[in-house]
């Protein structure tokens, strides 16, 4: 369906850009913070790209005042950040570090200042490793009280400042990354371990939701979801059915959750036969149903191809961390689906393939199976950069991929999707998980190495120039 005219972007629309605290706030036990899972995992040799760690990250911590002027600068709307758990409560579920809430009151009323929208994401990864170390973090039910709690402190301190609030960011990620691909914390190979954490992530974020509720919140909450709509190989039937399963083990497992508060009947069948099926408590049905987001949090990177797997296929293949393209291996779910390459479809140097029409699918999709209005949380492209002499970016390849997802978003828009904003990834450079600093997403340039820090000087790429008139414009000069 083509429209010949498309409608405008309203007139509130949120144009934001997003980070997360460990890639880029550094101050890894400054000022009482604990540590967290991933200050520990990166530790453990072999885990990420030459060995790089968050320990100093972009300085985002020392930093903020500087890399918040950029943001007013441009003229951003809406800036996206997570608060680590680890600043806010070192040990999980003990005392209160008032040091560390302090920061983010200066981050925040920093942001306001600007008339900046902050949009706080309570849990990006970083649980504190002593939870990790008590009860096996996600792997207990008493993590969900001490979530809870913690993200109470965060509701009533920030209730009057805070208008969008992220719960769980990309659980499909953390769960399936951590607990079986062994690529995140905790370092797991285990399916049933698996969905057992995800089960319990599940009521957690459920149960921060009904306290935002209890507690009379006058913003909006929902959770991140790492979306990547499924396309089948071709017509061939059997790759059309790969296609619903990977729909229903990849996406409709977290988000039919989220919103309806029930397994999609397809995924928990299969987890009986399998022995894979995780305790359901009296009460955790009821739980799940209260947690109805208000809106579904979206990071949109690129689509997933598959086709059949047999039953004694293709499981969990490589993923290219390096950036050079082409070393990704196939990789799939025995007797379901299997990725395969998308004729069609360009890729990056990390190997994902670069297409906004599944952005506008992505956004159909939600839009008609629940009902709720979007908010793209992330969207962006990991790329090489080269700093000139002059100190400019020439990153014309991200003005492409942003502004090819902007026109998707216009046109989903115009189709009748309800959209509140949309964040990029990434405000500023930043580390990369697994992939290191080379990696590159920001519209700000930051000036370090993997392993060399040298000064983080911050440089505007040309996509920032971009990015401000996009703003400056609501959309209109593309
Ligand atoms: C999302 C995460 O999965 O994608 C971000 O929420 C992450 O934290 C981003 O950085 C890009 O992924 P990567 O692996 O290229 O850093």
């Amino acid at each position: 369906m083509f429209h010949k005219e498309h409608d405008a972007f309203p007139k509130d629309f949120l144009w934001g850009s997003a980070s997360a605290a460990y890639q880029v706030e550094g101050a890894m036990s400054e000022d009482g913070k604990g540590e967290s899972v991933w200050d520990r995992f990166v530790k453990i040799p072999g885990k990420t790209f030459k060995g790089t760690t968050g320990e100093v990250a972009v300085d985002h911590y020392h930093r903020y005042k500087e890399d918040v002027r950029l943001m007013a600068e441009q003229g951003l709307k809406a800036y996206r950040f997570s608060i680590a758990w680890s600043r806010i409560i070192p040990d999980g579920d003990g005392e209160v570090n008032e040091k560390g809430l302090e920061f983010y009151d200066n981050l925040i009323d920093e942001l306001l200042k600007y008339d900046i929208e902050p949009v706080v994401t309570l849990y990006h990864w970083d649980i504190p490793q002593a939870l990790q170390d008590k009860y096996q973090g996600w792997e207990s039910r008493q993590v969900i009280e001490d979530f809870t709690r913690y993200a109470e402190i965060l509701f009533k301190r920030y209730n009057d400042k805070v208008n969008y609030w992220v719960s769980l960011n990309e659980q499909n990620i953390f769960i399936m990354l951590g607990y079986r691909m062994a690529a995140h914390p905790p370092n797991v190979t285990d399916e049933k371990r698996m969905y057992a954490a995800n089960h319990i992530a599940h009521l957690a974020n459920a149960s921060v939701i009904k306290r935002f509720r209890e507690l009379g919140m006058k913003g909006k909450i929902g959770p991140s979801f790492a979306y990547g709509p499924t396309y089948a190989l071709d017509s061939h039937p059997l790759n059309q059915l790969a296609a619903e399963n990977n729909e229903e083990f990849n996406a409709h497992l977290w988000m039919d959750i989220y919103v309806r508060g029930e397994y999609p009947s397809v995924v928990w069948k299969y987890l009986e036969r399998h022995d894979l099926a995780p305790e359901i408590k009296p009460g955790d049905t009821e739980l799940l149903k209260a947690g109805k987001p208000d809106f579904m949090g979206l990071n949109y990177y690129q689509t997933a191809t598959v086709e059949a797997n047999p039953l004694d296929g293709v499981g969990a293949g490589k993923i290219n961390t390096t950036g050079k393209k082409g070393t990704s291996e196939a990789s799939g779910l025995p007797g379901l689906y299997k990725s395969a390459k998308n004729p069609f479809i360009e890729k990056t140097d990390w190997d994902w393939d670069i297409d906004p029409t599944g952005l506008r699918v992505a956004m159909r999709r939600i839009n008609s199976r629940y009902q709720l209005p979007i908010l793209i949380t992330e969207n962006g492209l990991g790329a090489y950069d080269d700093l000139e002499e002059d100190g400019s970016i020439h990153d014309d390849y991200r003005i492409d991929f942003l502004r090819n997802h902007v026109k998707a978003i216009q046109e989903a828009i115009t189709d009748g999707v309800e959209v509140l904003g949309y964040c990029t990834w990434s405000y500023t450079d930043l580390l990369s998980w697994m992939n290191g600093y080379q990696k590159r997403y920001g519209f700000v340039y930051v000036d370090r190495e993997e392993l060399d820090e040298k000064e983080l000087k911050r440089y505007k790429k040309d996509s920032y120039f971009w990015y401000k008139k996009v703003i400056e414009t609501n959309g209109q000069e593309l």
